[in-house]
């Protein structure tokens, strides 16, 4: 059987990512006793090991939980508490652990990195955040959306600020789900240009654009994220250079008028989000890191082949 990593939005068909998405609305309504039929066989005996190259709140506690509420169990590892630390290889690493635990999840610092252990892993590897991209986090945003808006095929999501790894993930989304995407962005800052020929190649409609008035204009959701990500050393400029992307009162009040606002968390108020905008009715930032665990819960049990 091929081994279901869950690397990429762009490297899953469609049809498996709306699946996805439709089991973490399930397991949501499922609640913490996830039933027999929706766990993966042989629950009990089964181990995720997640090895951290970089800090994280929401993606290590709501995958510990998430399997524990699978019937499963979890190892949590910093990378420098691994040989790898100090040398050994990563096709080493990804071989010996894969003769012990069924699914690896990785934030790792480089996307080359997390390429190279699911080239040499007989287990699935999950990408937990790299420097390219965030698949995860946007499997709950789609579930974020959907419930407070409808299907999210068709909508119109505007993403102002960092052209990062998460707006990476969302570019590979607006293909994969059918919506629109529309980016706005410092011309320096933009996403890197081979997931945005990728998007083109799929007919996926994106727009780039340096106006953020005109990214948010009738939107349906609004969306940021830090301006440094974890590993990017020139903060000050690109705190300079992102100023006319904060997302403040007067910007949501550009989108529609029961637009939500998403943020995947941690944010800077003051920098790319305000104080009101976080606090106030449209934003759904809480449910969507709720719902970190939700989706973690349909992407390990894709994984291990539930
Ligand atoms: N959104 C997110 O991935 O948060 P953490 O860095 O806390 O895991
Ligand atoms: N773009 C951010 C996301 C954190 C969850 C980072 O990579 O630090």
């Amino acid at each position: 059987m091929t081994l279901r990593h869950f690397l990429d939005l762009d490297s899953i068909d469609a049809e498996t990512l709306r699946g996805i998405v439709d089991t973490a609305h399930a397991m949501k309504r499922a609640g913490k006793r996830v039933p027999e039929a929706m766990r993966p066989n042989d629950a009990d005996t089964t181990v995720l090991v997640m090895i951290f190259e970089k800090p994280s709140t929401r993606t290590r506690v709501s995958f510990d939980v998430a399997m524990r509420q699978l019937g499963g169990q979890t190892i949590m590892l910093n990378h420098t508490d691994l040989q790898l630390g100090r040398g050994e290889s990563i096709a080493d690493t990804a071989r010996v652990l894969s003769r012990y635990v069924d699914a690896i999840m990785l934030r790792a610092n480089s996307h080359d990195t997390l390429i190279e252990f699911a080239r040499h892993a007989s287990v699935p590897i999950i990408n937990g955040l790299t420097d390219r991209s965030h698949p995860c986090q946007i499997i709950a945003d789609i579930v974020t959306f959907e419930e407070a808006k409808g299907p999210i095929t068709g909508r119109t999501v505007a993403w102002v600020g960092d052209g990062n790894n998460v707006a990476a993930s969302w570019m590979q989304a607006a293909v994969q789900f059918g919506f629109e995407l529309r980016i706005a962005c410092p011309e320096s800052l933009r996403p890197d240009p081979a997931i945005e020929k990728w998007v083109k190649v799929n007919k996926g409609r994106i727009r780039i654009t340096d106006s953020a008035t005109s990214a948010v204009n009738g939107a349906d959701c609004v969306v940021t994220d830090t301006w440094v990500s974890m590993g990017q050393k020139d903060a000050d400029r690109r705190k300079a250079l992102l100023q006319p992307f904060a997302v403040n009162e007067e910007l949501m009040g550009k989108a529609e008028e029961d637009a939500i606002f998403m943020h995947c968390l941690p944010a800077y108020r003051g920098n790319e989000v305000t104080d009101e905008v976080i606090e106030g009715p449209h934003s759904v930032v809480f449910d969507e890191a709720e719902n970190r665990l939700h989706a973690q819960k349909a992407i390990l049990s894709w994984c291990l082949g539930a």
